[in-house]
């Protein structure tokens, strides 16, 4: 009866869909508290009153969200990340999202410069952590700690677990990206609420990517991120291979669409 103790395998078509959003789908896990997290092609920004398909775009961000999630494992940053299954899928650990997107800001970029009147690129005095209210009919407002423990979505302890999450997060990827030549201008990353039995943690979950991430080349300032869709620069896929090769998770010549013949040598 071994076959009862392996994880049962379910055809891609018949799995159970938990969720679809803008740029991943959720599937339901080969055992209960485990999810599958699909990466789509689809760019979405501006509340995703832009959209586009941008060939290649989710197999890049799966392998870039792996490198960073293994790494975070292994310094001991709890995350969901389990492992990649796939091109486009990797198995994680279902958790409680906690309704918050957490910015972490090193450089003067995006909404920040825009609301304060900052010059993009500016180094800011310390490291800067926001949050927004996830929720796409208000546009994901920002909302202070004050507003957080009134409503209920995270407790001051909670509150605190994610700041001390994001500050190691923050330190590991900026020396990460640093020692690849580029710059972490900033990021956003979601946490959850992760059961192991009565104990609850809080972890790192969601992706984080080039989609969620602002990269600059540290010598050119040249944007290796979102930025490229949101602003019409073109590029973007040319721009995420090139992380990831600075990273040294894509093999040079490596096709990241999956498809079309390959020639056996
Ligand atoms: N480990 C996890 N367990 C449960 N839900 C998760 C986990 N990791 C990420 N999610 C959620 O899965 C969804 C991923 O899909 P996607 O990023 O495409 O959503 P989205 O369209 O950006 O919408 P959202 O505003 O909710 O992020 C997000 O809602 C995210 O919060
Ligand atoms: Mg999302």
């Amino acid at each position: 009866m071994d076959f009862l103790n392996k994880p049962r395998y379910v055809p891609m078509n018949r799995r159970r869909r938990i969720y679809e959003g803008k740029a991943k789908i959720l599937y339901e896990g080969p055992e209960p508290g485990t999810l599958i997290q699909h990466f789509k092609d689809d760019a979405t920004a501006f509340n995703a009153k832009k959209h586009e398909v941008i060939d290649g775009k989710g197999v890049l961000n799966n392998r870039i969200s792996e490198f960073v999630f293994t790494n975070l494992n292994a310094i001991g940053v709890p995350t969901h990340f389990i492992r990649r299954l796939n091109m486009r899928e990797q198995l994680i650990r279902e958790v409680e999202i906690i309704p918050l997107e957490i910015v972490v800001r090193n450089v003067a970029a995006g909404s920040l410069s825009k609301r304060l009147g900052l010059e993009e690129g500016m180094q800011l005095p310390r490291s800067i952590i926001e949050f927004y209210y996830k929720n796409d009919e208000l546009d994901d407002p920002m909302v202070s700690e004050e507003h957080i423990t009134a409503f209920g979505w995270a407790t001051p302890q909670e509150i605190d677990d994610i700041m001390a999450l994001a500050i190691r997060v923050n330190d590991f990827l900026s020396g990460l990206f640093l020692g690849a030549g580029i710059r972490l201008v900033d990021f956003k990353m979601e946490c959850g609420r992760m059961w192991e039995g009565e104990m609850m943690r809080i972890v790192v979950a969601d992706e984080i990517s080039p989609d969620s991430c602002r990269l600059w080349d540290i010598k050119t300032n040249d944007k290796m991120d979102k930025d490229r869709f949101r602003r019409d620069m073109g590029g973007l896929v040319e721009a995420y291979q090139e992380v990831a090769r600075r990273l040294g998770i894509l093999i040079e010549n490596e096709r990241p669409h999956g498809s079309g013949p390959v020639l056996v040598k």
